[in-house]
């Protein structure tokens, strides 16, 4: 059996730094606010011009470069973003040029801060299925762009940023004890789409902002996270007496330890970067996981477990060892 195994993992956030006091100039908010309920300290905003394209594409090379492998190396690019450059082309497409890649294919996948989620499951069918061999995912976002500045409800909680991973095929024994993804569980509910979107869009002809009801997103986050990691880990064969590191979507601090404790682990065992950079949506995960292997958190062999939710609703985890 194939496996689709990490080989390597970089990330790239703009140079602005953003702390929270900035907020307070602007709007009725304030640092012991933001800090309390959601965790955050800090976030980085892409500077005017800077897309999502090339938040992309450094993450991308990073990551290559941790790998050890070129760009033409590559079969397959997928990116998960809410923010492409342009309605069309993929903003893949984008980064497959500026990697000077002139074969295999690259495409978005649109599933807001579950999408690295959802493309970590489309990278592994495609390697599992043996339609490429190296697959590239990358979560790039410049959520910074659809923010509406004068609602202190949202525009404090999202940053802008890129994380990026290879995965290559490995004969496996079919075990657990197998690198690579080993199991994916995901999920969704249109019907709770009024709960977090855009209010705006190509087809209505408008353009928009994020729209989030965000306690209510809240309710849902907590138990719908520890049921779509616990739902992984028994499709692998494993228990959350078996994770290493859970390497969580960075929305909210809080939403985090309610997770882990849900699944009876302790916070020792959860990648945590959400002070530094905020909610990046389908970036936040590979940005956990790269900072995390930096930290010499993540090692090999060891068992880890993402898990997002966002707009749809949409969510789901993946198991994979390291
Ligand atoms: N500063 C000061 N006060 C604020 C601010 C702010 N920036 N924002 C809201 N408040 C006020 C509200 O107006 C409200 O005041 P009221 O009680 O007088 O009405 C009060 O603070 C409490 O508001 P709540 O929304 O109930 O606060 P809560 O504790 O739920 O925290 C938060 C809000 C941080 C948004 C939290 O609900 C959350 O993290 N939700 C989930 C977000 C999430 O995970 N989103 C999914 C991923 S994102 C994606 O898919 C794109």
């Amino acid at each position: 059996t194939g496996r689709a195994v990490v080989k390597g993992v970089g990330h790239y956030l703009p140079a602005r730094v953003v702390p929270n006091s900035e907020f307070e100039k602007t709007l009725d908010t304030s640092d012991e606010w933001i800090r309390s309920r959601s965790g955050i300290e800090r976030r980085h905003f892409s500077a005017e011009g800077e897309t999502t394209s090339d938040l992309a594409t450094n993450a991308a090379k990073a990551a290559l470069d941790d790998a050890g492998m070129s760009a033409d190396q590559i079969d397959a690019i997928i990116l998960a973003t809410s923010t492409a450059d342009l309605t069309f082309p993929s903003a893949a497409t984008m980064v497959q040029a500026r990697l000077g890649m002139t074969g295999g294919f690259a495409f978005d996948v649109q599933a807001v801060c579950a999408g690295f989620v959802y493309a970590l499951s489309n990278a592994n069918a495609l390697i599992v299925s043996g339609q490429a061999r190296r697959v590239l995912v990358i979560g790039a976002e410049t959520f910074s762009r659809i923010m509406d500045w004068t609602d202190r409800s949202t525009c404090v909680l999202f940053g802008d940023g890129a994380g990026a991973v290879v995965l290559e095929a490995e004969e496996g024994t079919g075990t657990p004890e197998d690198r690579g993804i080993l199991a994916v569980d995901l999920n969704s509910d249109g019907r709770y789409r009024d709960l977090l979107y855009v209010d705006g869009g190509v087809s209505t002809q408008t353009t928009g902002y994020l729209r989030m009801q965000g306690n209510q997103v809240f309710r849902h986050a907590v138990e719908k996270l520890a049921q779509t990691a616990e739902n992984a880990l028994e499709k692998a064969g494993l228990s959350s007496s078996d994770v290493d590191w859970i390497v969580p979507h960075q929305a909210n601090i809080r939403i985090i330890q309610g997770t882990a404790k849900k699944m009876g682990l302790p916070m020792e065992k959860v990648v945590i970067t959400v002070q530094d950079h905020g909610n990046t949506s389908a970036a936040s995960i590979p940005l956990a996981l790269s900072v995390g292997k930096q930290r010499g958190q993540i090692k090999k062999g060891d068992l880890v477990v993402t898990e997002a939710i966002g707009g749809g609703l949409a969510w789901g985890a993946v198991v994979l060892r390291w």
